[in-house]
């Protein structure tokens, strides 16, 4: 009789204002997924702080890791690994996160695996099919607005990158202005779905020869146009106001993203990370590929998955673990933690 082998990886992530725990069985079924946000008590501060994120993971990682273990009817016994997001993200946050992952793994007698939070957001679209390589992945959230060149299933090689804000982060910064606290992404999106592009804002680099973004210009314009309302007492529609950015930031994602495509052909288009969620970047994406003679197959993870959550992390280690990566106890967090920038080796596949 052939022993089935079930792999189990119990993932943690705690990069920045999620505290989740989860537990992926075979890299494919998400078998828990729980995910503490402490959204409410940074909304006030209007963004992230770090103590508060801190002090927040603390209280709940426990908590998260034994409802985790429970939802998922697995004992410790059972744990084939211990995965952890390790960097880029707030580094007391992920001090928590690596120190609940070290401290099972190690009184379990486990491996322990380090996972790129970026590699985590790329791997959530693997819940939606298989990889299959080259792969290109356009990743978007609240620190990184990247295009990420897959030839292999670990090798993640940055091929464009944001010059200043990320993508998310513009939301976040133009919604304050609009009054939507923090996070503003959705809300936005949603707004931007009820007016018009009557500001024609710029689309920085966008006929640029290259495959970076920016976006400071763009929000330097929208906070220029409501301030020089205010002064003259105008009152501009918020809808146009969130349309028009919108527009900008999705000409400026998809056009750079259609830009790699050609000098990167591949067989699938993953978008992930938190702004994966919004619903006019989704339409827009998939209506550009139509007009493609060969597009790739797009993916993108469900609502559920763009945000920051553990089963991500299990994904990604579900790999790691098969390329044999492993940590020993002196992991730390890296803050900064990125993927390798390959120009030389852009240039070859070119
Ligand atoms: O990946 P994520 O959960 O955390 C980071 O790793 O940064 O991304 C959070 C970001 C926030 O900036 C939030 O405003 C943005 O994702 N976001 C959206 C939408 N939903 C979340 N941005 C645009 N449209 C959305 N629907
Ligand atoms: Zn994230």
């Amino acid at each position: 009789m052939i022993e089935s082998v079930r792999e189990l990886i119990l993932a943690f992530e705690s990069s920045c204002d999620e505290t989740s725990v989860a537990v992926v069985e075979n890299g494919t079924t998400i078998l828990s997924n729980i995910i503490a946000t402490q959204i409410n008590s940074h909304k006030r501060f209007g963004g992230v702080v770090p103590e508060v994120a801190s002090r927040h993971h603390v209280q709940q990682i426990t908590r998260c890791t034994e409802e985790a273990m429970t939802q998922a009817g697995v004992t410790y016994a059972d744990l084939t690994a211990v995965a952890v997001t390790y960097g880029p993200g707030l580094v007391g946050a992920l001090l928590i996160g690596v120190t609940a992952a070290k401290t099972i793994a190690f009184a379990h007698h486990l491996p322990l695996i380090p996972v790129n939070h970026m590699a985590g957001h790329t791997y959530a679209a693997s819940y939606v099919a298989p990889f299959q390589f080259p792969l290109l992945a356009l990743l978007v959230s609240g620190g990184h607005t990247e295009l990420v060149y897959m030839a292999s299933r670990y090798d993640f090689q940055i091929i464009g990158d944001t010059r200043d804000d990320a993508v998310g982060e513009a939301y976040d910064k133009i919604g304050r202005v609009l009054g939507i606290s923090y996070p503003a992404g959705k809300p936005v999106d949603e707004l931007a779905h009820q007016g018009h592009d009557t500001f024609h804002f710029p689309r920085a680099m966008l006929e640029e020869d290259n495959l970076d973004f920016s976006f400071s210009g763009l929000k330097s314009a929208f906070i220029n146009t409501v301030h020089h309302a205010d002064q003259l007492g105008e009152t501009l529609s918020k809808a146009d106001l969130a349309t028009s950015f919108q527009d900008a930031v999705l000409d400026i994602l998809v056009g750079k993203t259609l830009r790699a495509l050609k000098t990167h052909p591949v067989h699938q288009l993953v978008i992930a990370g938190g702004v994966a969620a919004n619903q006019g970047l989704r339409a827009r994406m998939h209506d550009a590929l139509a007009t493609l003679s060969d597009p790739p197959q797009l993916l993108i993870p469900p609502l559920r998955l763009c945000g920051d959550n553990a089963a991500m992390i299990g994904a990604a280690a579900h790999v790691a673990y098969a390329e044999g990566i492993r940590a020993d106890w002196t992991l730390n967090a890296d803050p900064s933690l990125s993927f390798p920038y390959s120009r030389e080796a852009l240039a070859a596949i070119k």
